[in-house]
């Protein structure tokens, strides 16, 4: 069983050496802090030693939360870690009261989408060209939902 603990503005160090290690696009340090101000929650896992292995952010609409970012960092992934953050956020979506999750994933991250679909979420519809890619090249988005 893993701990969540609530992420803030102390952990964005950490969280952006995380980012930039698995992501082709990161987030960058300002749209960590200004999702942080803008109230967004962000939990994670921590190890034996402190460091965070995983984290999520998520932002309420209505009574939908809209999963911003999800990631585990490259050497402790492959073991369990999404499936345990995925399990987390429902029952966190359930004890606050949100009918769903919702979100964004690149076409091209198959691995992402294979858990997402493993757990429970289905392709709702795409976004065209949502996400920035190589050069000046877009990659669509699919949209996916899980209810609660
Ligand atoms: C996508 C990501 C979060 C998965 O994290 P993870 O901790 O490796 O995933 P898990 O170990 O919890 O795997 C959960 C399930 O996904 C599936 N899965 C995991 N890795 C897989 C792979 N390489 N290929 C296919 N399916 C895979 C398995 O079905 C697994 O279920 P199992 O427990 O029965 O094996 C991780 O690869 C990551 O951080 N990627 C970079 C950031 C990213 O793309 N985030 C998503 C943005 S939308």
């Amino acid at each position: 069983m893993h701990e969540f603990v609530r992420l803030g503005f102390a952990d964005i160090d950490q969280i952006l050496s995380i980012e930039e290690a698995v992501y082709s696009h990161p987030w960058s340090r300002g749209n960590f802090s200004d999702s942080l101000m803008n109230g967004h929650d962000a939990f994670g896992i921590r190890n034996e030693v402190q460091e965070i292995i995983a984290y999520f952010l998520v932002m309420p609409v209505v009574d939908e939360l809209h999963l911003l970012n999800f990631a585990v960092r490259s050497e402790n992934q492959k073991q369990g870690y999404a499936s345990a953050m995925l399990k987390f956020m429902h029952a966190y979506a359930k004890e606050h009261g949100y009918a769903s999750i919702l979100l964004e994933v690149r076409r091209s991250n198959y691995r992402a989408i294979e858990v997402y679909l493993g757990d429970g979420f289905q392709e709702i519809g795409r976004r065209k060209g949502y996400y920035p890619a190589e050069g000046d090249a877009r990659e669509d988005a699919i949209v996916m939902r899980r209810i609660c």
